[in-house]
């Protein structure tokens, strides 16, 4: 069957594709969603393959494609550094070269962004991100359809960050330039080194209950990303003063929502009375991974289709 693109599409940064190309996304996801939630079968990746590599541990982004692409009729697989020739030093090169060749699609979660980078320029198939060291762009989108969904559009919003200068955060600045929104972020000091350099615009507070003023949206993640572990003593310390709690939550604005990406600690960077109060949205964020990635690995596979 011809490929839909021309060369693969790939899915590595969320700046990979435009405002555009994410309105086509966010209609396909309503419409799949909307069958799904029917129970009509929708099998348009009959006899498609997806691979599943991952090198960090995972809940939700493993289950999302696996569940998402049998969904759609198709087969996924899943690959770990711990059971594959991965973990024994075979070049991701050659790796990319190999299963590209026997499946449709690709999906990786791993460490450095590099290395998903080199596997997508070896790879015959697309290559989709499921998260590195730098970014996230699958929870995003599964973020902004969960902010439309509840509020409409965001551009011209206000989204307050709280915490760590991660992969999380550096995708919704990534975000924040293709839809025109405002990102307030305040990362405790020094660690806001980790923001992306020539990122687009943000404002950076030293003060995290500033950054939260008037904001729609109130996000946060752990304080210490997987890859980071030795440093978790440390981060404890110096993310204390940077927890999305009831006092944080009242200076936002009214109507204001609250997400994380989960896993989530309570008592650390949120609280329960947060997490699992009325202003949190964290499940349908969590559920929404399933439905946007189902209409990304359509539109990677087939093109743009009416539906
Ligand atoms: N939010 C997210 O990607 O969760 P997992 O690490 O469980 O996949
Ligand atoms: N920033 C977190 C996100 C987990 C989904 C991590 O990288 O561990």
């Amino acid at each position: 069957m011809p490929a839909p693109h021309a060369t693969p599409r790939h899915y590595l940064r969320f700046r990979d594709f435009s405002r555009k190309e994410y309105e086509y996304l966010f209609a396909r996801t309503r419409w799949i969603k909307d069958r799904y939630k029917r129970y009509q079968r929708y099998w348009p990746l009959e006899d498609r393959t997806l691979a599943m590599i991952f090198e960090k541990e995972s809940t939700r982004t493993r289950l999302s494609f696996e569940a998402g692409m049998h969904q759609l009729g198709g087969a996924a697989i899943f690959l770990s550094t711990r059971d594959s020739q991965l973990g024994r030093g075979e070049p991701v090169e050659d790796a990319a070269r190999v299963i590209s060749r026997m499946c449709d699609i690709v999906m990786i979660r791993t460490f450095e962004q590099e290395t998903i980078d080199r596997f997508a320029r070896n790879s015959r198939v697309p290559v989709i991100n499921g998260l590195t060291n730098e970014y996230h762009p699958c929870q995003i989108l599964a973020d902004i359809y969960t902010f439309r969904e509840r509020r409409g559009s965001i551009a011209g919003k206000t989204v307050a960050w709280i915490g760590d200068s991660n992969n999380v955060c550096n995708t919704w600045l990534q975000a924040a330039e293709v839809f025109g929104f405002n990102m307030h972020v305040s990362t405790p000091p020094g660690y806001e080194k980790g923001l992306e350099k020539g990122a687009g615009k943000y404002r950076h507070f030293a003060d995290p209950l500033k950054a939260a003023r008037g904001a729609h949206l109130v996000t946060t993640d752990v304080w210490t990303s997987m890859g980071f572990e030795a440093e978790n003593r440390r981060r404890k310390k110096a993310f204390a003063g940077w927890q999305v709690n009831a006092q944080l939550m009242r200076t936002a604005r009214k109507d204001a929502l609250f997400m994380h990406c989960l896993p989530a600690h309570r008592g650390e960077e949120v609280t329960a009375e947060v997490i699992d109060g009325p202003q949190s949205v964290v499940w349908d964020e969590a559920e929404n991974r399933l439905h946007v990635q189902k209409a990304l690995l359509e539109f990677l596979l087939l093109g743009k289709v009416k539906g």
